[in-house]
């Protein structure tokens, strides 16, 4: 059977577009996605996604080389490095990338690779530098990458210092994110946020502050992990007492982006601080209506995932450690509280919060470990589940179809929606 996979996502109305946000059509939009699923008609059927796409080392090793390296990739907040001289190294899914403040308030990235034998030119995960020295032999190089500094420099002749400064990596910020490339001919980041960046920017992130930072891993692979984090059809399950008091899954919309990025829109039974009862809760005064009328989860391909409310939301970040284990890593946003102690409120969201990564958590090993018997040939996806869809053919695309061996691809059937206009 073909079925007309672009007529099905086209037609509908997407609810947030390339014109201000409107809460209205996200609501038609959550209208007729449920419609749909409820009444089943036109629904086509997803084709398998293969196990051996979350065990080969084959694909490991080509998402080491195609996808890691040659995708932006959000590597922490600006505030992290406020001063020139503030550094952090960025050390996810392979990468030693030294992210710097210069004296000009710019931020840059270098592979953190001395330029004499390769060595670390810092080893602390963060720190303030006037001078970045390499603490093998003392090369130096100062806060733009440029080699300053050789001892007996007569031992090199013909070292051109020009030529051996740190080796940058493309560095672009949104939001007050840093996001790093590694493939220096990629597209400008703007570019490849795309519509779901535009639309991001309503959410008020740029002038939220890190509340918290944590750190889950996960026995699964990374792609096992994200999925779990792609789709609603588990709150009732999984979640009857966390996620699913708040969001209602049966009524949901789901919009597909260019390269990758997606969202995922549910009505509101109520606002995660009115669960916890608690007075005084935060508020991000400048975030648009339309994120606190609906639960909208935003993923931003590869590993970026974040369910927006104007209470305060996380981000997280899936990381591969090795094949079957990963790390989930959390920014926690919210409205600044000025000088003093951090409010009350968020112990009782830290704890609710817990409680829902652990149910998330609690069925990825034994998948990883059903998947590794070698016995599941594959996944088979509901309708509601498409993001996870989305994002594997996604995934094939930017690897590139040819070099993915046949038995795991992606067949290319979703399209991005369209616009608004029209
Ligand atoms: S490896 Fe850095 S100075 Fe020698
Ligand atoms: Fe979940």
């Amino acid at each position: 059977m073909r079925v007309d996979f672009a007529a099905r996502t086209d037609d509908l109305p997407c609810g947030l577009g390339s014109g201000p946000i409107d809460p209205a059509m996200i609501g038609a939009a959550i209208g007729t996605q449920s419609d749909q699923m409820r009444s089943g008609v036109d629904i086509p059927p997803l084709p398998e996604i293969a196990g051996g796409r979350y065990t080969s080392e084959t694909m490991q090793a080509l998402e080491d080389a195609w996808l890691w390296r040659r995708t932006w990739l959000c590597a922490g907040r600006e505030s992290m490095i406020p001063k020139g001289g503030d550094y952090f190294v960025f050390r996810k899914a392979g990468a030693s990338i030294l992210v710097v403040r210069g004296k000009d308030g710019k931020i840059r990235a270098f592979h953190n690779a001395c330029r004499h034998r390769g060595a670390s030119v810092v080893r602390e995960d963060c720190g303030h530098a006037g001078l970045l020295r390499c603490q093998f032999h003392s090369w130096a190089y100062n806060l733009e990458g440029h080699l300053v500094g050789v001892p007996e420099e007569n031992g090199f002749p013909g070292l051109d210092r020009s030529e051996r400064g740190l080796l940058p990596v493309r560095c672009e910020t949104f939001e007050g994110w840093i996001f790093l490339n590694q493939n220096p001919e990629a597209e400008p980041l703007e570019d490849f946020l795309g519509e779901a960046g535009r639309q991001l920017t309503h959410a008020a992130m740029g002038d939220l502050r890190v509340v918290e930072r944590r750190s889950y891993r996960a026995e699964a692979n990374w792609k096992v992990t994200l999925d779990a984090f792609l789709e609603s059809y588990h709150l009732n399950t999984i979640h009857p007492q966390t996620a699913a008091i708040m969001n209602d899954a049966q009524n949901s919309a789901i919009h597909l982006f260019e390269r990758g990025h997606a969202w995922l829109a549910s009505l509101r039974r109520q606002y995660l601080s009115q669960d916890m009862g608690e007075a005084g809760q935060p508020d991000i005064s400048a975030m648009h209506e339309s994120f606190r009328k609906y639960a909208i989860t935003y993923n931003l391909y590869p590993n970026l995932v974040s369910p927006i409310d104007p209470v305060g939301f996380p981000i997280l970040l899936m990381w591969p450690v090795s094949r079957t284990s990963c790390e989930i890593e959390i920014y926690f946003l919210g409205p600044d509280w000025g000088e003093g102690e951090r409010p009350s409120f968020y112990e009782s969201y830290f704890a609710f919060f817990d409680q829902l990564i652990e149910e998330d958590l609690s069925n990825l090993a034994s998948m990883q470990k059903s998947l590794d018997s070698g016995f599941f040939p594959g996944a088979l996806l509901n309708w509601t589940e498409r993001k996870i869809y989305w994002q594997h053919q996604s995934m094939d695309e930017q690897i590139g179809r040819d070099r993915i061996p046949q038995e795991f691809q992606v067949k290319p059937v979703l399209m991005a929606d369209g616009g608004m206009e029209g």
